[in-house]
């Protein structure tokens, strides 16, 4: 004491939504995240962290409390820091759940706890924030690096070369859970047509890694670029997003596409060979964004 731990933020590269259907995704932790910082305390409780809605405390709340159950009551007071911008498509509740996670059982044990621990608490608290979730947002975050997701079990992707993203934001959207729902109603409505699709993505997950594996980052671009028309297809895409797109395309992006539930807005990614300098470039057009390299460790 006092413990501190981080969740990495994430980005999927390929195959979000498929995911939910239990297809593919090949997905990266990012350079930022969330801090959890526990002190000792007469009985668990959480700082809670300003600017959060009221339905967003809610789940807060919530998932803190599911998360102190199951660690057995530690007894620390739980403080959060976070870089990520929340409901973007940076995985912040999964980070957040992660590093959460990782203190509660370190106090509660008193040693740092398994990686499959801290991903089965983490869970819990993911349930709290998104309903059903697949999963990949935890589990990149509880792993670190590339892992190729699916069904609940994470293959670690090693990457010949470094990933240089530039990661754009777009603004605000609408909840995963909502994004999500509308898709379901869809591929409930036109199942034929939307497995089709599906099917299609899980392909592209797995030649992304295949393509990270080579280093093959012209192939990791186009195939990028292809998922991107196949959300857009799905309905998961908007014009705020697709002018982004095209921004860093003509930034001489190797791919560009959104990640995440996607909708009316978010987070796009931009691959390239250098990506500070599309970052300075996209800065000068009033685009808040950052640089991401994935894979490293
Ligand atoms: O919450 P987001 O924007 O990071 O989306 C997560 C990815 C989805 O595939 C859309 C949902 C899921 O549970 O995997």
């Amino acid at each position: 004491m006092p413990l501190s731990a981080f969740g990495p933020g994430k980005v999927i590269l390929l195959g979000e939504h498929g995911v939910v259907y239990g297809h593919p995704a090949l997905a990266g932790a990012i350079s930022l995240g969330v801090t959890a910082r526990a002190v000792q305390s007469d009985a668990p409780s959480l700082d809670m962290p300003e600017g959060l809605t009221a339905p967003q405390l809610d789940a807060l709340e919530r998932a803190f409390a599911v998360a102190v159950r199951r660690a057995k009551y530690p007894k620390v007071a739980v403080e959060l820091l976070s870089e990520l911008p929340l409901s973007m498509g940076l995985g912040s509740s999964g980070a957040l759940s992660v590093a959460t996670a990782r203190v509660l059982l370190h106090a509660a044990r008193g040693a740092a706890p398994a990686v499959r621990d801290v991903e089965a608490l983490a869970l819990e608290m993911e349930k709290e924030f998104h309903g059903t979730p697949s999963g990949v947002d935890h589990t990149t975050s509880a792993r670190g690096g590339l892992v190729l997701f699916q069904k609940g079990r994470a293959v670690a992707v090693k990457s010949a070369r470094p990933i240089g993203m530039v990661v754009a934001l777009v603004g605000p959207r609408a909840s995963t859970k909502l994004t999500v729902g509308a898709l379901r109603d869809r591929t409930k409505r036109w199942p034929k047509r939307y497995r089709r699709l599906f099917e299609h993505i899980a392909v592209l997950g797995r030649e992304g890694a295949a393509a990270v594996r080579k280093g093959g980052l012209g192939a990791l671009g186009d195939i990028m670029n292809v998922n991107q028309g196949l959300l857009a297809s799905l309905g998961l895409s908007s014009p705020p997003i697709e002018d982004m797109v095209y921004r860093l395309r003509g930034l001489g992006a190797l791919g560009a596409k959104l990640t995440g539930a996607g909708g009316d807005g978010g987070a796009v990614l931009g691959l390239f060979e250098e990506p500070s300098r599309s970052a300075v470039a996209l800065r000068r057009q009033g685009v808040e964004c950052f640089v991401t390299e994935l894979g490293a460790d």
